[in-house]
């Protein structure tokens, strides 16, 4: 599901990109490590600071990056350009991703799984892609919020068949990750570290 107006202009500022820089990909970095040398998938890659974030905070050697808005990739592609001997873009959905069983060494998602009516299928496709024992580092967002009042009113969210911390980590576990390690704030966001241990 495509953001709206308002959770563009939230996601689409600087203030959120030092966040993610500062706060959110540091957690996930003390999660589960550096990915030096590898190749990395980034699901939902919104306007690119992700993308950076993987290559340069995480030490990534080349990521493929999509979303599925393609303003969005537009705007990836021109903060990105100057990367373009290390990164590849497109628009496309995380529930169908257009590569090979076996691809990744990583997958990076940060905050679009709960924006997926689908959501399990987004989860067992990352693990198709993912080379054996690659890394999933997911950062998502739970029911508790998207389903606050003010948050229902101001931004789109799907609403049926929402997950929590338990659900998302029963899912990842269904779809075959072994689970590593998971943290959470106000049971309202979380960080999952998910290796791809076997074959479904
Ligand atoms: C909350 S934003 C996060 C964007 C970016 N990852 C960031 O942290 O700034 C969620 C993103 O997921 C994208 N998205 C939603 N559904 C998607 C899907 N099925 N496949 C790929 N991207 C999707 C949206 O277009 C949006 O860019």
């Amino acid at each position: 599901m495509l953001l709206n107006r308002i959770e563009k202009a939230l996601m689409n500022n600087p203030a959120r990109a030092t966040l993610q820089r500062r706060f959110e990909a540091r957690r996930l970095l003390a999660m589960g490590g550096r990915v030096s040398g590898a190749s990395v998938l980034e699901v939902g890659c919104g306007r690119g600071v992700g993308t950076e974030i993987i290559l340069d905070i995480f030490g990534a050697r080349q990521v493929d990056a999509f979303d599925l808005d393609p303003k969005m990739v537009e705007m990836a592609r021109r903060r990105l350009a100057v990367r373009r001997e290390q990164v590849r873009l497109w628009t496309g959905d995380v529930t169908e991703i257009p590569a090979e069983d076996n691809s990744y060494d990583a997958v990076f998602d940060f905050a679009i799984i709960h924006h997926v009516p689908d959501w399990r299928d987004a989860l067992r496709e990352i693990h198709r892609v993912l080379k054996p024992k690659g890394r999933f580092y997911a950062e998502e967002v739970f029911e508790k919020f998207i389903n606050q009042r003010i948050i229902r009113r101001l931004l789109e969210h799907p609403r049926e068949d929402r997950f929590d911390h338990d659900r998302f980590v029963e899912a990842l576990e269904e779809s075959g990750f072994a689970v590593i390690s998971t943290d959470q704030l106000l049971r309202r966001f979380g960080w999952f570290i998910a290796d791809k241990r076997k074959k479904l």
